[in-house]
């Protein structure tokens, strides 16, 4: 984690830290191609407490951005989510102030856990608070939709459905908390990569809508019912390519998980456990894996500013 700011500094009111989980999906289907290039998807989503966080404070007097993050592998400039998220929130605020922020990254990245809108949403959710704009939760979605297409769940989660390009989210109620053993790969597949494999890999047209074998609109789903459901369209192509991520959602099966899946495009698979023995006696299976990183993390809400 990055240092905080010192305490004796500013006043607390002038910063805020927002905690910010990563995602899962439990069903993710791919559909058609959209004239903007992107594909119309059904997912069924839900956060896990893997969680980044993103602490902000306003720089009175400044006009810039200043973004720390712990890691090298991603950049501090303004190709980074947070950093556009700040932007786009300081020019919709229309005040005059400059920012600087610490990320602290703890969710592996290109791993399919959507940590970067889950950054860029909690980035909404803490200047929100600051500059005391008053957002809606659907404003935040609407400037954060054009950052990355997981924003807006994060912006509703803990867990929906969502739909179209990832801007329609409905949330629903999934039953009980689970126990999310992730078991990452050390390596990171990139989205756009994953969307081409499964393109070639289609004989025909991606289907154009798709009916989910029970309405996900009930007021309750539970997690039999989505372990009866779970698919990831992504799995064929992406497996056909990496086999060691075959192998290690077999794993997680072999070691009792109701439900193991791909995450999103990968590269992180995840199972779901009832208990938490259960859970950490599986991820003992992948002790001494090289490269191999493993969480036992709960299903959790979304993000959240710590108080
Ligand atoms: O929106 P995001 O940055 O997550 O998307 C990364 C890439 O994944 C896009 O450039 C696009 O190629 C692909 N994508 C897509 N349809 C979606 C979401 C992502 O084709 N609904």
């Amino acid at each position: 984690m990055t240092k905080s700011f010192p305490a004796s500094d500013p006043t607390p009111q002038d910063i805020v830290t927002v905690a910010a989980p990563a995602k899962i999906n439990p069903i993710l289907r791919i559909l058609d191609r959209r004239p903007d290039g992107y594909h119309n998807l059904w997912s069924v989503m839900q956060t896990v407490g893997l969680e980044d966080e993103v602490q902000m404070r306003l720089l009175p007097g400044r006009h810039d951005i200043r973004l720390h993050c712990d890691t090298e592998q991603l950049a501090s400039d303004h190709t980074n989510l947070v950093y556009r998220a700040a932007s786009a929130a300081i020019g919709r605020s229309r005040r005059s102030t400059g920012l600087e922020i610490k990320l602290s990254k703890r969710i592996p990245m290109g791993a399919g856990l959507g940590g970067g809108s889950s950054d860029a949403a909690a980035t909404l959710i803490g200047l929100n608070r600051l500059l005391n704009m008053h957002w809606s939760r659907e404003e935040m979605a609407a400037m954060g939709e054009p950052l990355g297409s997981d924003v807006p769940f994060f912006l509703f989660g803990p867990s929906a459905v969502v739909s179209g390009r990832g801007e329609k989210v409905r949330p629903v109620n999934i039953e009980g908390p689970r126990w999310v053993v992730l078991v990452n790969p050390g390596f990171g597949i990139e989205t756009r990569w994953a969307y081409a494999q499964l393109a070639a890999s289609r004989s025909s047209v991606n289907p154009a809508s798709w009916h989910p074998p029970r309405p996900y609109d009930a007021e309750h789903v539970t997690w039999d019912q989505l372990a009866q459901d779970s698919e990831n369209d992504f799995e064929g192509p992406v497996y056909a390519k990496h086999g060691i991520l075959k192998e290690l959602t077999q794993a997680l099966r072999d070691q009792g998980a109701e439900m193991a899946l791909l995450s999103g495009s990968g590269a992180t698979v995840f199972g779901i456990f009832r208990h938490e023995v259960a859970a950490k006696l599986a991820r003992k299976h992948f002790d001494g894996l090289k490269k191999i990183q493993t969480f036992v993390v709960q299903t959790c809400s979304g993000p959240r500013i710590v108080p």
